[in-house]
């Protein structure tokens, strides 16, 4: 007989027996049947395979709603019968005795918490956090910090302009310094972590948006001793109490003087290896003393105050803690990749 056929047959001859059965048992008796593991359904079921491929699909479907159908017939003449709603229904139960599926957990992302993490080390030191706006004007992405725009040295802050070139997404977050100097008088300690954009061919190293956390220290007798120390206590708690650190003379048009600043590899001790190219010292940020005109052009008096700053890339520091060697991976979105950290 065709499957079909046979399935119908089994709903009459159901129908039937279900309607002639007395009581709750012997309505349980004959879905136990039917489903049962030596049952009609089954029977059926293992029939398929023997079926040509063009019709299983269709009697697959028709056996699948068979087994809902005889437990729904079971149970409507049980509850005719004023009984329970029977054991037949427990194939579709919720089992409580099975061990839970535990909900998969969210993180925070390896970005936003390496940034939390530099936050809080300056934290410790008695920095506040202050955020600023990733849209920015001319002035305060270039000319409050001393950046004359048509110098070379701007190239690579020239980001992305609105048509009418009053506004650009910032390319670093020192414009933040001159925010907070506006409306702050020293003492003035604070780390402003952020996005940033810039013109880059994206890379290995490179992309057109990326992280910063900016720090600026101004205060009455701030010396070039008291960055050092500052950032050589962030870097003992991040990288370890061994690491050393070495300042190299640079320039920044905000700073007077810059300094780049790099951490003895963390990779080989400083003995030279394929991370830090054989040099034993890895950059990690840029610094130096707030310029005179920086704090003049907020109306800080430079004869009174000095202050320091300093700006580093969070991913920069994330790739160096966990050995990531593409920047790009960050913003890929691969639940592999990410769910590492
Ligand atoms: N703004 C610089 C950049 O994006 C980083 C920087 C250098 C920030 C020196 C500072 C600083 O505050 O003092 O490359």
């Amino acid at each position: 007989m065709p499957l079909n056929d046979e399935i119908d047959a089994l709903k009459r001859e159901l129908t039937g027996k279900l309607a002639g059965a007395a009581d709750a048992t012997a309505v349980k008796g004959l879905g136990a049947d039917a489903l049962g593991r030596k049952g009609r359904v089954r029977e059926l079921f293992a029939r398929l395979g023997a079926l040509p491929a063009e019709e299983r699909g269709a009697a697959g479907a028709a056996l699948n709603a068979l087994k809902p159908w005889v437990e729904d017939q079971v149970n409507a003449r049980l509850a005719a019968l004023g009984a329970a709603p029977g054991a037949v229904a427990r194939d579709r139960a919720f089992d409580v005795s099975l061990p839970g599926r535990a909900p998969a957990r969210g993180r925070y992302h390896l970005i936003y918490e390496t940034q939390q993490a530099i936050c809080e080390a300056f934290a410790r030191l008695g920095f506040s956090t202050a955020y600023g706006p990733e849209i920015e004007t001319p002035y305060y992405n270039f000319a409050a910090l001393n950046i004359p725009i048509d110098h070379p040295s701007a190239d690579s802050f020239d980001t992305f302009y609105t048509a009418e070139k009053t506004h650009l997404l910032r390319s670093h977050t020192s414009p933040v310094q001159v925010h907070v100097m506006e409306g702050q008088k020293p003492p003035i300690r604070v780390v402003v972590p952020g996005k940033v954009f810039r013109p880059d061919d994206v890379d290995a190293r490179h992309m057109n948006m990326f992280f910063q956390v900016e720090g600026l220290l101004v205060d009455e007798d701030v010396s070039f001793a008291d960055l050092k120390g500052v950032l050589h206590i962030f870097a003992r708690q991040f990288f370890g109490d061994d690491v050393r650190m070495r300042f190299r003379p640079s320039f920044f048009p905000f700073t007077e003087p810059s300094a780049e600043v790099d951490i003895s590899c963390i990779f080989c001790g400083g003995k030279g290896c394929n991370v830090c190219g054989t040099s034993g010292w890895l950059e990690i940020l840029g610094s130096g003393m707030v310029h005179p005109k920086v704090l003049a052009g907020v109306g800080i008096d430079p004869e009174v105050y000095t202050g320091f700053a300093f700006g580093m890339g969070v991913e920069r520091v994330a790739m160096l803690q966990h050995r990531v060697n593409d920047i790009r991976l960050f913003t890929e979105n691969h639940y592999r990749f990410l769910r590492q950290f």
